[in-house]
């Protein structure tokens, strides 16, 4: 059976999950279930990013001790996305033992292997990023990322040989076209193998910092915290055992915002090559989120919660939008009045009006119990049905592309298609006529196919209404939902009468001009 294996950024518990931490979510659950549904093996993992000075100083300013901070900030962000309905499989956190310990074997075999060593280096420092920086790596003299002005240290710490295999990794990528994606992201990682990347400094001295893993063979030293947390993807599957590892570990599907390709691209996959440990299968990187053309921040109080917009719109519209509205890959912008038009067009006019439409025919026809499909079928019913399967395959085409706009434009083509066949069937003017009830009642018979077919193909993105949907169907937990076109419904089945799926947003209207 094929398998896969989904990552997301393991997110610092200095901030509350937002839309930029809830869209890695989204898509990496869409996919989850997308790719469950197809029967493949999945495990998907997800967690919190514990160590490091961005934490511990944030502890300090809550006025906690440093666990016990990361502890309530880690089940938050737990317990958001559960509320969030994400359906990861693992919640890592790299303050677990069974992670520590597994860093710590990685460093003493990266160590004995010979691949670090001790020196003593001068360089600059930007404490927010818990990094030095080359002078070249800077944008006037600071930060590209703070915008402060890093500062000069000079100390003794542990250094891991990242340079020696920064040719291998190159060649990798030139073999694997598609082990970082999209493209754009690819040439970036290579042009970055095409300069010397140097050593990476992966040990922080206890003098300046304590909150991180300790360095196993010496106990002065903390371990850096990108060191530590990118092995996450590897200690994660190892707590579910060496088969599990062997199992999963060749299908890695990391997924990780543009921010923070340099330490996917570079840093991990050379510390693998030197853990002796197969690289990981694709890094799938995606682009920001703006508000209003804004970068998101804190301090401009802009920020978007998952959780409000749960509140305000439901999660399923909120996925729908990020889903719809962007390209992975790209960066996107996140406008209220595009998310009000995108609903009212697409949720509640299109697909929530398509689905109480049908439901109230076939109560005030038939009293919701379902009727045969006699004879043969018209050609209009088989288009119909064709559409359907069609849109399948466009869906299948582009999920494997990560094109997950384009996957819902094309159920929402088939849902065109669909309204196109009620109206060219008008089966509300057809009952009329006394002798056309059974063609009514298959014509009901389709479109009733259509919102089963619905709860499958929208199950993925949109979970909520696909389980809404089913309950609208009656549809009983272990009913072979993959029954052929037409098979399904059995003789008088007996469907609900309709509820609003997505009650319209009112927009406040524009005065009429004088
Ligand atoms: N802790 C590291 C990841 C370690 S993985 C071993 C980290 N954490 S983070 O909390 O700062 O970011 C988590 C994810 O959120 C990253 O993929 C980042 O790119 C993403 N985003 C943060 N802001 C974002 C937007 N405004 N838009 C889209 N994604 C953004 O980095």
């Amino acid at each position: 059976m094929s398998r896969v294996y989904i990552t997301t950024p393991l997110y610092y518990v200095n901030a509350d999950p937002h839309l930029g931490s809830a869209y890695t979510m989204i898509i990496t659950d869409t996919l989850a279930r997308y790719y469950r549904a197809q029967g493949r093996e999945t495990f998907y993992l997800t967690g919190t990013d514990e160590h490091g000075d961005k934490i511990a100083q944030a502890a300090t300013e809550a006025g906690m001790e440093t666990k016990a901070f990361t502890d309530k900030v880690s089940a938050a962000f737990r317990e958001a996305w559960d509320r969030c309905g994400f359906s990861y499989d693992y919640f890592i956190r790299t303050t677990d033992a069974s992670h520590i310990r597994y860093v710590q074997e990685i460093l003493t075999r990266v160590h004995q292997a010979g691949d670090i060593y001790f020196d003593r280096y001068g360089g600059l420092y930007c404490f927010g990023c818990e990094r030095f920086y080359t002078p070249k790596e800077l944008r006037n003299g600071k930060c590209p990322d703070h915008l402060t002005e890093p500062k000069l240290i000079e100390e003794e710490n542990y250094f891991f040989r990242m340079s020696k295999y920064q040719e291998r990794l190159l060649r990798h990528i030139k073999d694997h076209p598609d082990f970082v994606r999209p493209e754009g992201f690819r040439n970036e990682v290579a042009a970055m193998l095409s300069e010397p990347v140097g050593d990476l400094c992966i040990s922080r001295p206890k003098s300046r910092l304590t909150w991180g893993i300790e360095i196993p063979f010496d106990p002065r030293y903390v371990t850096y915290v990108w060191f530590d947390a990118l092995i996450n993807y590897v200690s994660a599957l190892k707590t579910k055992g060496e088969e599990f590892f062997q199992k999963f570990w060749p299908e890695a599907e990391h997924f990780i915002g543009k921010d923070i390709v340099k330490p996917h691209g570079v840093f991990w996959p050379t510390m693998l090559i030197a853990a002796g440990l197969p690289l990981y299968k694709h890094l799938n990187v995606h682009g920001f989120w703006t508000r209003e053309g804004q970068k998101m921040s804190k301090s401009l109080g802009n920020i978007i919660s998952p959780l409000e917009m749960k509140e305000k719109i439901g999660m399923d519209a909120f996925r729908y939008f990020v889903l719809r509205e962007s390209v992975f890959g790209q960066d996107a912008d996140f406008r209220e009045e595009n998310l009000t038009a995108r609903y009212n067009a697409d949720l509640a006019n299109n697909l929530g009006n398509l689905v109480s439409r049908v439901l109230a025919m076939q109560q005030r026809y038939f009293d919701g119990v379902v009727q045969p499909l006699a004879g043969p079928w018209a050609a209009e019913d088989r288009q119909l049905k064709a559409t359907f399967v069609q849109a399948e395959s466009e869906v299948e085409k582009q999920m494997a592309e990560l094109q997950f706009h384009r996957a819902l434009e094309a159920i929402w083509a088939a849902l065109d298609a669909t309204n196109r066949y009620v109206v060219e069937t008008a089966p509300y003017t057809l009952i009329k006529d006394s002798g056309k009830a059974a063609r009514v009642g298959e014509i009901l018979h389709h479109l009733l196919e259509v919102v089963r077919m619905l709860s499958i193909h929208l199950a993925p993105f949109l979970p909520e209404t696909s389980v809404k949907l089913r309950e609208l169907l009656n549809i009983s937990a272990g009913a072979p939902l993959d029954a052929p076109w037409g098979s399904f419904f059995t003789p008088g089945h007996k469907i609900n009468p309709p509820v609003a799926l997505f009650p319209r947003i009112e927009t406040e209207k524009k005065p009429a001009p004088a």
